[in-house]
Protein backbone atom coordinates (compact mmCIF):
# COMPACT_ATOMS: atom_id res chain seq x y z
CA UNK A 1 0.00 0.00 0.00
CA UNK A 2 1.40 3.66 -1.09
CA UNK A 3 1.74 6.48 1.61
CA UNK A 4 -2.03 8.04 1.37
CA UNK A 5 0.08 11.26 0.78
CA UNK A 6 2.25 10.49 -2.03
CA UNK A 7 -0.94 8.50 -3.61
CA UNK A 8 -2.34 12.27 -3.31
CA UNK A 9 0.13 13.77 -5.09
CA UNK A 10 0.33 11.45 -7.58
CA UNK A 11 -3.20 10.92 -8.69
CA UNK A 12 -4.72 12.70 -11.49
CA UNK A 13 -8.06 12.15 -12.92
CA UNK A 14 -7.59 9.00 -15.64
CA UNK A 15 -9.66 9.16 -19.10
CA UNK A 16 -8.13 6.48 -21.26
CA UNK A 17 -7.79 2.88 -20.04
CA UNK A 18 -6.64 -0.41 -21.42
CA UNK A 19 -8.86 -3.13 -22.27
CA UNK A 20 -7.91 -5.20 -19.28
CA UNK A 21 -10.74 -5.71 -16.91
CA UNK A 22 -10.99 -4.25 -13.16
CA UNK A 23 -10.37 -7.85 -10.63
CA UNK A 24 -13.54 -8.69 -9.08
CA UNK A 25 -12.09 -8.52 -5.49
CA UNK A 26 -10.86 -4.94 -6.87
CA UNK A 27 -14.72 -3.94 -8.04
CA UNK A 28 -15.94 -5.06 -4.60
CA UNK A 29 -13.29 -3.07 -2.94
CA UNK A 30 -14.62 0.04 -4.75
CA UNK A 31 -18.08 -0.97 -4.05
CA UNK A 32 -17.31 -1.01 -0.26
CA UNK A 33 -15.01 2.26 -0.35
CA UNK A 34 -18.71 4.33 -1.31
CA UNK A 35 -20.36 2.31 0.82
CA UNK A 36 -18.07 3.12 3.66
CA UNK A 37 -18.11 7.05 2.76
CA UNK A 38 -19.29 9.28 5.58
CA UNK A 39 -22.91 11.11 4.78
CA UNK A 40 -25.02 13.49 6.27
CA UNK A 41 -27.41 12.00 9.33
CA UNK A 42 -26.56 8.37 8.36
CA UNK A 43 -29.03 8.71 5.29
CA UNK A 44 -27.06 6.52 3.20
CA UNK A 45 -29.19 8.19 0.58
CA UNK A 46 -27.23 6.76 -2.33
CA UNK A 47 -27.84 3.95 -4.93
CA UNK A 48 -24.68 2.81 -7.17
CA UNK A 49 -25.16 0.75 -10.58
CA UNK A 50 -22.14 -1.14 -11.73
CA UNK A 51 -21.36 -1.02 -15.54
CA UNK A 52 -19.12 -3.38 -16.82
CA UNK A 53 -21.47 -4.10 -20.25
CA UNK A 54 -19.25 -2.27 -23.11
CA UNK A 55 -22.86 -1.34 -24.85
CA UNK A 56 -24.35 -0.21 -21.61
CA UNK A 57 -21.02 2.03 -21.34
CA UNK A 58 -21.48 3.42 -24.99
CA UNK A 59 -24.83 4.38 -24.27
CA UNK A 60 -24.02 6.05 -21.06
CA UNK A 61 -21.29 8.22 -23.20
CA UNK A 62 -23.80 9.54 -25.03
CA UNK A 63 -25.43 10.84 -21.98
CA UNK A 64 -24.16 14.98 -22.79
CA UNK A 65 -22.53 16.29 -25.98
CA UNK A 66 -18.64 16.39 -24.24
CA UNK A 67 -16.58 15.17 -21.75
CA UNK A 68 -17.41 11.73 -21.93
CA UNK A 69 -14.66 10.39 -23.69
CA UNK A 70 -13.64 8.08 -19.72
CA UNK A 71 -16.96 6.80 -20.33
CA UNK A 72 -15.99 5.70 -23.53
CA UNK A 73 -12.90 3.84 -22.87
CA UNK A 74 -13.82 2.57 -19.75
CA UNK A 75 -14.10 -0.95 -19.02
CA UNK A 76 -15.93 -0.42 -15.68
CA UNK A 77 -18.37 2.28 -14.18
CA UNK A 78 -20.52 3.15 -11.10
CA UNK A 79 -23.44 5.37 -12.06
CA UNK A 80 -24.12 7.67 -8.39
CA UNK A 81 -27.53 7.53 -8.08
CA UNK A 82 -28.81 10.15 -5.38
CA UNK A 83 -32.65 10.14 -3.59
CA UNK A 84 -33.13 13.84 -2.59
CA UNK A 85 -36.01 12.71 -0.11
CA UNK A 86 -33.51 10.95 2.35
CA UNK A 87 -31.14 13.50 2.11
CA UNK A 88 -31.10 17.27 1.95
CA UNK A 89 -27.46 17.13 1.82
CA UNK A 90 -27.52 14.50 -0.93
CA UNK A 91 -25.16 16.19 -3.37
CA UNK A 92 -22.59 16.49 -0.44
CA UNK A 93 -23.49 12.78 0.35
CA UNK A 94 -23.01 11.34 -3.49
CA UNK A 95 -19.62 13.51 -3.86
CA UNK A 96 -17.89 12.24 -0.97
CA UNK A 97 -19.02 8.72 -1.72
CA UNK A 98 -17.90 8.94 -5.22
CA UNK A 99 -14.15 10.62 -3.71
CA UNK A 100 -14.13 7.78 -1.56
CA UNK A 101 -14.38 5.05 -4.55
CA UNK A 102 -11.62 7.25 -6.94
CA UNK A 103 -9.48 7.12 -3.46
CA UNK A 104 -10.09 3.24 -3.29
CA UNK A 105 -8.91 2.93 -6.90
CA UNK A 106 -5.98 5.25 -6.75
CA UNK A 107 -4.79 2.79 -3.82
CA UNK A 108 -5.67 0.08 -6.42
CA UNK A 109 -2.67 1.47 -8.81
CA UNK A 110 -6.38 1.69 -11.03
CA UNK A 111 -7.27 4.83 -12.82
CA UNK A 112 -10.95 6.82 -12.70
CA UNK A 113 -11.97 9.82 -13.85
CA UNK A 114 -15.42 11.57 -12.20
CA UNK A 115 -18.32 12.31 -15.31
CA UNK A 116 -20.43 14.86 -14.26
CA UNK A 117 -24.35 14.17 -14.95
CA UNK A 118 -26.62 16.33 -12.85
CA UNK A 119 -27.31 19.65 -14.46
CA UNK A 120 -26.02 18.86 -17.20
CA UNK A 121 -27.81 18.12 -21.00
CA UNK A 122 -28.34 15.47 -23.57
CA UNK A 123 -27.00 16.90 -27.13
CA UNK A 124 -31.46 17.24 -28.15
CA UNK A 125 -31.78 20.05 -25.48
CA UNK A 126 -32.85 16.97 -22.43
CA UNK A 127 -31.31 16.85 -19.61
CA UNK A 128 -28.66 14.09 -18.94
CA UNK A 129 -30.11 12.71 -16.01
CA UNK A 130 -33.25 11.46 -17.61
CA UNK A 131 -31.31 10.05 -20.11
CA UNK A 132 -29.27 7.99 -17.67
CA UNK A 133 -32.24 7.15 -16.04
CA UNK A 134 -34.05 5.38 -19.43
CA UNK A 135 -30.30 3.72 -19.76
CA UNK A 136 -30.38 2.40 -16.92
CA UNK A 137 -34.27 1.93 -15.67
CA UNK A 138 -33.51 4.38 -12.86
CA UNK A 139 -37.12 5.37 -10.78
CA UNK A 140 -37.64 8.97 -11.08
CA UNK A 141 -37.31 9.76 -7.67
CA UNK A 142 -33.38 8.97 -7.78
CA UNK A 143 -31.24 11.86 -9.08
CA UNK A 144 -28.29 10.22 -11.25
CA UNK A 145 -25.36 12.39 -9.89
CA UNK A 146 -22.35 11.62 -11.81
CA UNK A 147 -20.78 8.27 -13.48
CA UNK A 148 -17.15 7.65 -11.93
CA UNK A 149 -15.03 5.60 -14.76
CA UNK A 150 -12.48 2.96 -13.51
CA UNK A 151 -9.62 0.73 -15.10
CA UNK A 152 -5.70 0.20 -15.65
CA UNK A 153 -4.16 3.72 -16.95
CA UNK A 154 -3.53 3.80 -20.71
CA UNK A 155 -1.95 7.13 -20.27
CA UNK A 156 0.56 8.50 -17.78
CA UNK A 157 -0.07 12.37 -15.90
CA UNK A 158 2.71 13.50 -13.95
CA UNK A 159 2.56 13.95 -10.30
CA UNK A 160 1.48 17.39 -9.09
CA UNK A 161 4.27 19.53 -7.97
CA UNK A 162 3.61 20.16 -4.21
CA UNK A 163 5.91 23.67 -4.75
CA UNK A 164 2.84 24.65 -6.99
CA UNK A 165 -0.16 23.93 -4.79
CA UNK A 166 -2.08 26.92 -4.57
CA UNK A 167 -1.44 27.80 -0.76
CA UNK A 168 -2.46 31.57 -1.11
CA UNK A 169 -6.12 29.78 -1.14
CA UNK A 170 -5.23 29.66 2.89
CA UNK A 171 -5.72 31.90 5.13
CA UNK A 172 -4.89 31.59 8.65
CA UNK A 173 -6.80 32.62 11.80
CA UNK A 174 -8.85 35.20 9.49
CA UNK A 175 -9.37 35.37 5.86
CA UNK A 176 -6.64 37.98 3.74
CA UNK A 177 -8.79 40.55 2.59
CA UNK A 178 -5.59 41.92 1.10
CA UNK A 179 -4.55 39.60 -1.93
CA UNK A 180 -8.12 38.97 -3.15
CA UNK A 181 -8.69 35.14 -3.03
CA UNK A 182 -9.58 33.99 -6.97
C1 LIG B 1 -17.60 17.60 -9.83
C2 LIG B 1 -16.65 17.13 -10.91
C3 LIG B 1 -17.10 17.02 -12.22
C4 LIG B 1 -16.24 16.53 -13.21
N1 LIG B 1 -16.74 16.32 -14.47
C5 LIG B 1 -15.95 15.77 -15.41
C6 LIG B 1 -16.50 15.39 -16.67
O1 LIG B 1 -17.70 15.51 -16.92
N2 LIG B 1 -15.66 14.84 -17.59
C7 LIG B 1 -14.31 14.66 -17.32
O2 LIG B 1 -13.60 14.15 -18.21
N3 LIG B 1 -13.76 14.99 -16.14
C8 LIG B 1 -14.55 15.53 -15.16
N4 LIG B 1 -14.04 15.80 -13.92
C9 LIG B 1 -12.60 15.61 -13.65
C10 LIG B 1 -11.92 17.00 -13.58
O3 LIG B 1 -11.83 17.53 -14.89
C11 LIG B 1 -10.54 16.86 -12.94
O4 LIG B 1 -10.68 16.34 -11.63
C12 LIG B 1 -9.82 18.20 -12.88
O5 LIG B 1 -9.49 18.65 -14.17
C13 LIG B 1 -8.53 18.12 -12.06
O6 LIG B 1 -7.67 17.15 -12.62
P1 LIG B 1 -7.13 15.92 -11.77
O7 LIG B 1 -8.31 15.11 -11.31
O8 LIG B 1 -6.25 15.17 -12.71
O9 LIG B 1 -6.38 16.49 -10.59
C14 LIG B 1 -14.88 16.25 -12.91
C15 LIG B 1 -14.43 16.37 -11.59
C16 LIG B 1 -15.31 16.78 -10.60
C17 LIG B 1 -14.82 16.82 -9.16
Amino acid sequence: MKDFHQMLIERHSIRRYTDQPVDAEQVKLILEAALLAPCSKSSRAWQFVVVEDKDTLLRLADSKPGGTVPVKNCVLAVVVLMDPIKSEAWIEDGSVAASYMQLQAAALGLGSCWVEIRGRMHADGTPSEDYVREVLGVPDSLNPMCIVTFGHPDEIRRPVDPEKLLWEKVHVGKFRQDDAAE
